[in-house]
This record gives C-alpha cells, sequence and structure tokens, in this order.
C-alpha cells in the first residue's frame, strides 16, 4: 500500500470514511485511527492495521452529545450529567449498548464506550458523516499513542488510507474512560478529564479501578501497555544528575538538571504541558537508542494521575 496521504481537509476525510477506508483524527488527546462503527469490514480494518487483539474494544466517537448518548440503550442520570459537562472533551462514557452496534466494536461486550472528542477538524468530519466513527488510538498495539500526524505516519502510514493533519494534540494524554454500576461511578482508566473534576461535578467520591489482570475490563488496563520500546526505570524523588548517552533522565520541574540527554516533561513545573509533551519523549527516548531511562513521577494530583500512570505502564516488563 502506497502511504497515507497527510493532509488538513476534513471533507476528504469524511468522502474516505463513507467509502469504507481507514482514516486517522486528530482529536484533543491523541490521534485515533477511524472507521465507519457501523461497518464491519471497515472496522475488522482497524484491528489488522493495528494488530489489535479482537478482545479489545473500541470507542466510538460522534459531534454532538445527544446523538452520542443515542448509541446507548439507556443512560443512567450520572452519565448524562457528565456528558453534559465535559462533552466535546477527554471523557468517554461506557454504556449499554445499543443492539445494531457490531459485536466486533465491542468485543461482545454488553456495554459501548462512546465519547465526543474535542478537535475542530474532526468534529466537522464527524458533523459531516451520518454513522458513529469507531477510532482507537493511531498506534500498533500496545505501543505509546500518537500526539503528531507524524507519529501516526511513522508507524502506520503503510496501512492505512489518509492521515487528517490537526497539528499537536491539545491534552496528549487519552481520555479518561468511566464505567456506571448502579450509582457507583468507576474510572477504568486515568487520563484528559481529572479525576478529582469528575467529584466535584458529581459531588460525590468516585471509585478507580484501573488495575487489571488478563482480562481487563479496558485493555488500556494491561500493566505493560504504552511500551516505549526502551527500558524505563522509575526512580523515587529527583534524578540525582543529568542523563547520558547511556542512561537518559526524564524529570520535571523547575529545579531538575537540564543537558542533551535530560528530558524535563515541563520546565515551568505544568502539567497540561507535561501531559502534551508525554509520548512524544517517550518517542524521542526510543529513537535517541538510550539503553535505559531513569524516570521521575510527577506530582499524583490533576493531569499529572494520567501521566504517571502511562509512565508505570510504560516501565512494566512486557506481560
Ligand atoms: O482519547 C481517547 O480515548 C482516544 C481517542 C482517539 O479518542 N482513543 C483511545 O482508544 O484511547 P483506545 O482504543 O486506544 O483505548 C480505548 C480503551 C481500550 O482500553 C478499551 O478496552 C476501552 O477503551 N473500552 C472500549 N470499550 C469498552 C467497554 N465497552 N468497556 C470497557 N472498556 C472499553
Ligand atoms: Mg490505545
Amino acid at each position: 500500500m502506497p502511504a497515507a496521504p497527510i493532509a488538513r481537509d476534513p471533507e476528504e476525510a469524511a468522502r474516505r470514511l463513507r467509502a469504507g477506508q481507514l482514516v486517522a483524527l486528530p482529536t484533543e488527546t491523541v490521534y485515533g485511527l477511524g472507521a465507519n462503527a457501523l461497518n464491519p469490514t471497515a472496522v475488522a480494518g482497524i484491528f489488522a492495521a493495528k494488530h489489535r487483539p479482537h478482545f479489545d474494544p473500541l470507542i466510538l466517537h460522534q459531534a454532538d452529545t445527544d446523538r452520542t448518548l443515542d448509541c446507548a440503550r439507556s443512560v443512567p442520570r450520572q452519565a448524562r450529567q457528565l456528558a453534559e459537562a465535559c462533552w466535546p472533551g477527554p471523557l468517554t462514557l461506557v454504556l449499554p449498548r445499543r443492539a445494531d452496534i457490531p459485536d466486533l466494536v465491542t468485543a461482545g461486550l454488553d456495554t459501548v464506550a462512546l465519547r465526543v472528542p474535542d478537535h475542530p477538524l474532526t468534529l466537522s468530519v464527524l458533523q459531516a458523516v451520518d454513522f458513529p466513527v469507531a477510532a482507537p488510538s493511531a498506534n500498533p498495539f500496545g505501543f505509546v499513542s500518537p500526539t503528531t500526524a507524524a507519529h501516526v505516519a511513522e508507524q502506520l502510514g503503510q496501512r492505512i488510507d489518509y492521515i487528517l493533519d490537526g497539528g499537536p494534540c491539545r491534552v496528549g494524554v487519552e481520555s479518561t474512560i468511566v464505567a456506571f454500576m448502579g450509582e457507583r461511578v468507576v474510572v477504568l482508566r486515568k487520563g484528559g478529564t481529572p479525576v478529582e473534576q469528575l467529584e466535584q461535578l458529581l459531588g460525590h467520591p468516585v471509585e478507580v479501578r484501573t488495575q487489571s489482570s488478563s482480562r481487563p475490563r479496558a485493555p488500556g488496563m494491561l500493566s505493560s501497555h504504552y511500551s516505549p520500546g526502551i527500558q524505563l526505570s522509575i526512580r523515587a524523588g529527583a534524578p540525582v544528575q543529568g542523563g547520558s548517552r547511556e542512561r537518559a533522565v526524564v524529570c520535571f520541574g523547575p529545579d531538575r538538571p537540564g543537558g542533551p540527554h535530560t528530558f524535563n516533561l515541563s520546565p515551568t513545573g505544568s502539567l497540561e504541558e507535561a501531559a502534551q509533551r508525554l509520548f512524544g519523549v517517550l518517542r524521542q527516548l526510543a529513537a535517541g537508542g538510550y539503553p535505559v531511562a531513569e524516570v521521575e513521577l510527577v506530582p499524583d494530583h490533576g493531569l499529572g494521575q494520567a501521566i504517571n500512570d502511562r509512565l508505570r505502564r510504560a516501565a512494566a516488563p512486557p506481560a
């Protein structure tokens, strides 16, 4: 297959989705690999391009809240409340599935994951088509998610049809995934919407269940997901010195060592900037050929929780 064109034409992206093609789409979190969710052949193409196991279900994306919630058989009160407050935005809701959504999308589960992404180009694509778009992150299974069109092109460019270039992703980590069990609200994946924000909106604490065993509820929960292709070692506290060719350093904040092999996620100490840069830095480490990188965790609040989750998983030995 020739390399996918990289361009900024949402109408072309919509036309190709209607034709059953695979189109990489920018979102505020990471780039997604989109296909018509109601076309099982197109959806099968996503799994093939990513080498994604079929037990791992996909998120459906649409442009407006009502149409998105219509993909669910029923919508609990708290789900509607979060959708209205957070969409478009980095939040995915797991809800009872409507019967016409293909089994391949939901991996045969009785639930479906839904979100309205917050990126103007992709919102115009979603408005232009009359079906939901299934889109996992546009990376080979188990690898870190792409946050630029170039990241997508490097790894999947030969296996997909088109890359819609919406620039670097604003948030930089994937959406927060939330499920509802009776009155309980359960976070399945920490992400771009901080847990504190959910609790503030709902007025009560939520459960966080992001660790999982071999049959994960969300395979983003697999402990060794997000492999950057190099060995990461998490360090308690600040690095004592800067990085070297033999040992890169990933750190955070203004008081940290500088130097060519030291990757500061945010020299100003901004968790937003650190989230934006995280996956790009992991890719730079792999490209730099470092045998090992010593990683400092970031403060564990707000977006910091999603960043630390991805760093810990990236450091976990392969399953
Ligand atoms: O920010 C994001 O969520 C990005 C952008 C492209 O929207 N998408 C993304 O998709 O991260 P993906 O496929 O890489 O991660 C989706 C996660 C998977 O871990 C999957 O297991 C989980 O969502 N998931 C999907 N449907 C589910 C369901 N019905 N119940 C529980 N987890 C589900
Ligand atoms: Mg992913």
